[in-house]
């Protein structure tokens, strides 16, 4: 097994220009897979409400469930840096909750680091993370927690104005001490700025070839969510399809009798079975 990822390789990653892979994780099986394939960072993101949940959107995730599956994805992980997603209202409401709520996250479901999402309003609360002792990944762009408040646009920072703003929050967050930046749905061209202008990992989804690592949702790449594919998502299996095959062969075996047969059985000896009534 290669070294434990800590925030030493990820910034030296940085430093010398080798990209950064990160996916979503959910659970141990997914864990186990995801880090002896040997990706560098595994989220437990808030996705989990959509992928694993079946929720309309992130809003309703709860931090106990992000801690429960969270803790999973931890006992199956080896070498992957873990980062924890906060729920939406449970680092907005006060500093002293921030920190009590990150650090459940880190104690009880054993992860090194918390992922938030917000600029500029949230660097006090990021400052006060940090100062606790808890690394901070920020995440800016296309924030899906505020999707109502950004008005229905999903790429951020295409005009001047806007771009410059998410510049600034980035020195902002960079200043009150996160240590990597999530850019989704922002020009290349801004995130490559943002990039090159900050000490921050920047980690892109949807913000082109620049940024110093990549995350996908791991359920996107697999193919295993249907319906729309979003641009900026590429699929590397159609592992809903191959689902489909295997379950429909299933019902097909079974309805026909041809699973199970003797040998997915267990034998008795012949004078035992005939001491039966
Ligand atoms: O919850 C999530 O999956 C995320 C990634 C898209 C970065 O926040």
């Amino acid at each position: 097994m290669a070294d434990k990822v800590t925030l030493g390789h990820l910034a030296a990653k940085k430093q010398t220009g080798r990209k950064i892979t990160m996916l979503t994780c959910y659970d141990y099986t997914m864990a186990l897979l995801v880090d002896e394939a040997g990706i560098d960072i595994s989220l437990v993101g808030d996705s989990l409400a959509n992928v694993m949940l079946g929720y309309g959107s992130t809003i309703p995730v709860t931090l106990e469930e992000i801690i429960h599956h969270a803790a999973a994805v931890s006992r199956g992980t080896r070498r992957a840096f873990l980062i924890g997603d906060m729920p939406f209202m449970t680092y907005n409401i006060s500093v002293e909750e921030a920190i009590r709520n990150c650090g459940r996250v880190i104690k009880e479901a054993g992860m090194e680091a918390v992922k938030l999402e917000g600029g500029r309003e949230v660097a006090p609360v990021v400052k006060a993370i940090v100062d606790a002792g808890i690394p901070v990944m920020g995440h800016m762009g296309f924030t899906p927690q505020t999707a109502v408040k950004l008005g229905g646009s999903v790429i951020q920072g295409r005009d001047a104005a806007a771009a410059q703003r998410l510049i600034d929050d980035a020195r902002i967050l960079e200043d009150a001490g996160a240590f990597s930046l999530v850019l989704e749905c922002v020009p290349d061209r801004v995130a490559k700025k943002i990039t090159e202008s900050t000490s921050m990992v920047t980690i892109g989804i949807g913000a082109g070839p620049h940024c110093d690592g990549q995350v996908l949702v791991t359920h996107d790449m697999l193919g295993l969510t249907r319906g729309k594919k979003f641009k900026f998502v590429q699929r590397y299996a159609d592992f809903a399809q191959g689902y489909l095959d295997a379950f429909r062969k299933y019902i097909e075996d079974v309805e026909t009798g041809k699973f199970p047969t003797v040998e997915h059985s267990f034998a008795i000896k012949d004078d035992e079975f005939e001491r039966l009534g």
